[in-house]
């Protein structure tokens, strides 16, 4: 017999520290790796370098428990660890839409060069379909003499600001090219969400690579096909937010992802459809790729519909105007503003000369970072202070909530582009503002 299973997991952004501090709360013990020192110092000291609901107690917990550890040996990690996932990330090329695989190629190699008994190397990155096959070749040729390994897949659908509860008590798990040894494996590992009835897919590698994928190009496909719809609203005055509500009453639409506005960015969505386009066409599926092109357009194009919004808003030039602009993260509950529209806009009408102050909950930090020449506001008031238009451009609810009457003598004119579908146009224009929302009629 052997004792309770070593977890190797490695990469620790997002999904890689969810991943091992869920790992830990499951009972078993965890060892988290990656090459950025910065990262695991942060993590061994209790600190989530990202902001993430709920991740930071379960941390703090399990540094405590001693069943959680980070370290920037991969090589020690591989040669201790029973079951080893590889969570590091598939960010898009420069040059291309394709993903770039060096990451995953290299924990792939590092983990079976320096095996020291059997074990199992479970994929977790978002790859395009046919990496995990080659990863087996790979691994194969690089493993010791004598050391049973298997490469199996098994994707992560976690969403940023609810990824430990997507961890813990996810939608389905997939398993993808396992024999009966992994499945088993996998089966305790997950023992516990299996438990809670959580269903189990067990499947093929490259029908387990592509389930994630897919999801992700469903989700945006929901989101583009919405916002289409919402310039026939708009040509037509119609209001998307009601047909919305109306759609999502049949169970087979649903309600959800189907919020006209800005559109989709972050980490995930925009690189994964692209990165399917890409794989799609080298596959010769072209119709796939030529619907997921509509997709990636429709959305980009609402970043314009809005930069126009804003500009017919100041009257045809945002030219020295001051603008306040409420969120910066590419959507709430987060700090995370990779590919933001929200900060994308700010940017665009920063470019154009206006005079543009963002306040966001949380990214303002991140934000400052990545877009230092913007001014940052510490609050919706010191944002919307003076301005000649304010725009709403990421879905937190502390915006829905926000005072209306309050905000409008703050102002030098009380004029508000909503371009997430969040406020009450009676209300706003009940307090004296211009209200302008994307997808909705005019007063
Ligand atoms: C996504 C998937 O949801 C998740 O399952 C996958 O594992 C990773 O990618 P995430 O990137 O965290 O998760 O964000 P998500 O909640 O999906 O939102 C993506 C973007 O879509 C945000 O910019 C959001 O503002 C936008 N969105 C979402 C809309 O514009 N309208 C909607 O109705 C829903």
């Amino acid at each position: 017999g052997r004792g309770p299973l070593k977890i190797a997991v490695y990469g620790t952004g997002y999904l890689g520290a969810t991943h091992a501090v869920a790992m830990a709360e499951l009972g078993f013990e965890v060892l988290g790796a990656d090459v950025d020192q910065a990262k695991v110092d942060a993590l061994a000291a209790g600190k989530v370098p990202f902001f993430e609901p709920g991740l930071d107690p379960l941390l703090e917990k399990h540094l405590a428990t001693g069943r959680l550890r980070f370290t920037t040996d991969l090589t020690s990690a591989a040669a201790w660890g029973d079951v080893h996932f590889i969570c590091v990330g598939t960010p898009q090329m420069k040059t291309s839409h394709a993903a770039n695989l060096s990451y995953v190629e290299s924990a792939a190699t590092t983990i079976a060069k320096n095996l020291t008994k059997d074990a199992l190397i479970v994929g977790k990155s978002t790859v395009p379909v046919g990496t995990a096959a080659r990863l087996r070749e790979l691994v194969a040729a690089q493993a010791p003499a004598g050391v049973s390994l298997e490469l199996v897949w098994n994707p992560e659908f976690l969403r940023e600001g609810k990824a430990v509860d997507d961890t813990l008590h996810p939608d389905r798990i997939v398993l993808g090219g396992t024999s009966e040894r992994a499945e088993a494996t996998l089966r305790e590992v997950y023992a516990g969400p299996i438990a809670e009835g959580t269903p189990v897919v067990v499947t093929d590698l490259p029908t387990a690579e592509l389930v994630k994928v897919s999801a992700n190009a469903f989700l945006a496909t929901k989101i583009s096909f919405i916002n289409a719809i919402s310039t026939v609203c708009e040509a037509a005055g119609a209001d998307v937010t009601v047909l919305a509500d109306a759609l999502g009453h049949d169970v087979r639409i649903g309600r959800q992802f189907l919020n006209a506005g800005l559109g989709f960015g972050g980490g995930c969505l925009p690189k994964d459809i692209r990165a399917l386009m890409h794989r799609a066409n080298e596959l010769g599926a072209y119709r796939a790729s030529a619907l997921l092109q509509q997709v990636d357009e429709i959305n980009m194009g609402q970043r314009e519909r809005v930069l126009d919004m804003a500009v017919e808003a100041c009257g045809g030039s945002v030219l020295n105007r001051r603008i306040g602009v409420l969120g910066a993260a590419f959507k709430p509950d987060t700090d995370d503003v990779r590919d933001s529209p929200a900060l994308n806009v700010a940017a665009a009408l920063h470019l154009r000369g206006a005079q543009v102050t963002v306040f966001d909950p949380e990214a303002g930090d991140t934000a400052r970072r990545s877009f230092p020449t913007l001014s940052y506001a510490t609050s919706i008031e010191e944002a919307v202070e003076g301005t000649d238009a304010v725009l709403v451009l990421t879905e937190w609810d502390q915006f829905a909530t926000a005072d209306a009457d309050k905000l409008a003598p703050l102002t030098a004119t009380p004029r508000v582009v909503d371009a997430r579908g969040k406020l009450d146009p009676a209300r706003w224009r009940a307090a004296g503002w211009e209200f302008a929302g994307l997808g909705r009629p005019a007063a």
